[in-house]
């Protein structure tokens, strides 16, 4: 069964003491939960993933990165490195969020760079990925899509998929307020999910999770995350305040 999952991606938010709060609001308000085969995921900031980590200890959260160069080490001033984030017990990476592709250039070849560094240090990987507005105009989404996978994911053997969780993100939904209809959601999904059908196993297509992400909010997370394919969701702005998150969470 592959699980249910909601992460929080805190982007470049929240300063130490902000941080220390917000794992402590989450954890207080999620003790109750029933969280039964849901993950629930924080990604703060680089300097504050300890702070977050110490804050969550004995607890369901969990803390993970946002980023990471895919050198093991060098001259590359203001990068972290995989072997960095497993040296502090970090177990998880988010890799190609739109905002690193667009901001940062990061290309489908970097990407892959950052999938194999990150899973030749036993680091599970959110991988992102979506459409721009234009793309979905012209009706090219799906194209485009299997691309980004193609080119992220498609090198890997079919066992490297158990340390894998994709994330849908439609780049016109990210921030904007504006949502991907939870049919345009499904309908994504469920092509996804048949891309690794074909390329690799039903099994492979069956446990991997699907998060969606794109202005996710307490008021649409659970017509989301109703539909099949859907697994969970990326947040980013709602997951900045405990009761959006929360709610988004019991939503799930
Ligand atoms: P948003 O961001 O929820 O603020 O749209 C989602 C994301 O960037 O992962």
């Amino acid at each position: 069964m592959r699980s249910k999952i909601v992460a929080g991606n805190w982007k470049m938010n929240n300063d130490n003491k902000q941080t220390k709060a917000l794992v402590k609001g989450i954890r207080k308000s999620i003790k109750k939960l029933p969280l039964n085969n849901t993950r629930v995921i924080v990604a703060p900031t680089f300097v504050n993933l300890s702070t977050a980590m110490k804050r969550a200890k004995k607890s369901t959260i969990e803390v993970v990165a946002q980023n990471m160069h895919q050198s093991k080490n060098g001259a590359f001033t203001g990068e972290i490195s995989a072997e960095m984030l497993k040296s502090i017990g970090v177990k998880t990476v988010i890799l190609g969020h739109s905002e690193r592709r667009s901001l940062f250039g990061e290309t489908d070849a970097i990407l892959a760079e950052k999938v194999n560094a990150a899973l030749e240090n036993e680091l599970e990987i959110i991988f992102c990925f979506g459409e721009q507005l234009a793309d979905r105009k012209s009706e090219n989404h799906f194209d485009v899509v299997k691309s980004q996978l193609e080119n992220g994911l498609f090198h890997l053997e079919a066992i490297s998929w158990n340390n894998i969780v994709l994330a849908y993100e439609p780049v016109w939904a990210i921030g904007t307020g504006e949502t991907a209809s939870p049919e345009q959601a499904q309908e994504m999904h469920a092509f996804i999910r048949k891309l690794l059908q074909e390329k690799y196993t039903t099994a492979v297509a069956d446990t991997t999770s699907i998060l969606y992400g794109g202005s996710v909010k307490p008021s649409n997370a659970e017509e989301i995350f109703s539909k099949k394919d859907v697994d969970g969701g990326l947040i980013g702005g709602a997951s900045l305040k405990v009761e959006d998150f929360a709610a988004i969470i019991k939503a799930i």
